[in-house]
C-alpha cells in the first residue's frame, strides 16, 4: 500500500497507526536514502506501540532498544554496515527472535541478502521539500485501516 504525506509528523502519524498491526516477531526493512525519514517512521512507530520512550538515531549506536509499550522496539541503523557478519555482530539476530518485539531496520538496502519475503518493506522516497511516498508491503489489513 502507498501513501504520500506533507510533513515529518504526517508520516508519524501513518507510522503509529502501523504499530497497532504489528505483532511480536514482525521486522521492517526500511530503504530510503539520506533524510528519507526512516527514524521519523520509527519515531511513530514507537509512539503507536505505546512506548515513552524518545527515538533518535542509532546511526552511531547501531541499536537502540525502546521499551515500555505493547512490544519492545529494536531500532537498528545498517548505514555502516556491509556483511551479514556486521548484522549478527550487532545483534540484529538476538533482536528479531526476540520475545514481545518488533524490530525496525534503516538502511535494510545495505545488506539485502538478510531480508527476504517474511520482512514487511517500507521504501520512503522523497518527492519534493517536504512530500514523501511511502509504500508498505507486508503487513495484512492495514490497507483498509484508513490514512
Ligand atoms: N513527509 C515527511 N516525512 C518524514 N520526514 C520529513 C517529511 N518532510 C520533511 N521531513 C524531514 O526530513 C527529515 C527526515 O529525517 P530522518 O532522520 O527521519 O531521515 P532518515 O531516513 O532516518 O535519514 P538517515 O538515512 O540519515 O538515517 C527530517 O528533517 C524531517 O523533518
Ligand atoms: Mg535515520
Amino acid at each position: 500500500m502507498e501513501w504520500v504525506t506533507h510533513s515529518a509528523w504526517e508520516t508519524e502519524a501513518l507510522a503509529a497507526r502501523l504499530a497497532a498491526r504489528l505483532s511480536a516477531g514482525d521486522v521492517l526493512a526500511f530503504t530510503g536514502g539520506l533524510g528519507a525519514g526512516k527514524t521519523a517512521f520509527v519515531r511513530g512507530l514507537c509512539r503507536g506501540l505505546g512506548s515513552p520512550a524518545p527515538v533518535s538515531s542509532p546511526t552511531f549506536a547501531l541499536m537502540n532498544e525502546y521499551r515500555g509499550g505493547r512490544l519492545t522496539l529494536y531500532h537498528f541503523d545498517l548505514y555502516r554496515i556491509e556483511t551479514d557478519d556486521d548484522l549478527a555482530a550487532i545483534g540484529y539476530y538476538d533482536a528479531a527472535g526476540a520475545p514481545g518485539a518488533v524490530t525496525a531496520v534503516e538502511w535494510s538496502e545495505n545488506v539485502p541478502e538478510a531480508f527476504g519475503e517474511e520482512v514487511i518493506r517500507v521504501r520512503i522516497e522523497p518527492e519534493g521539500d517536504d512530500v514523501r511516498r511511502i509504500t508498505v508491503e507486508g503487513v495484512d489489513g492495514f490497507e483498509d485501516s484508513g490514512t
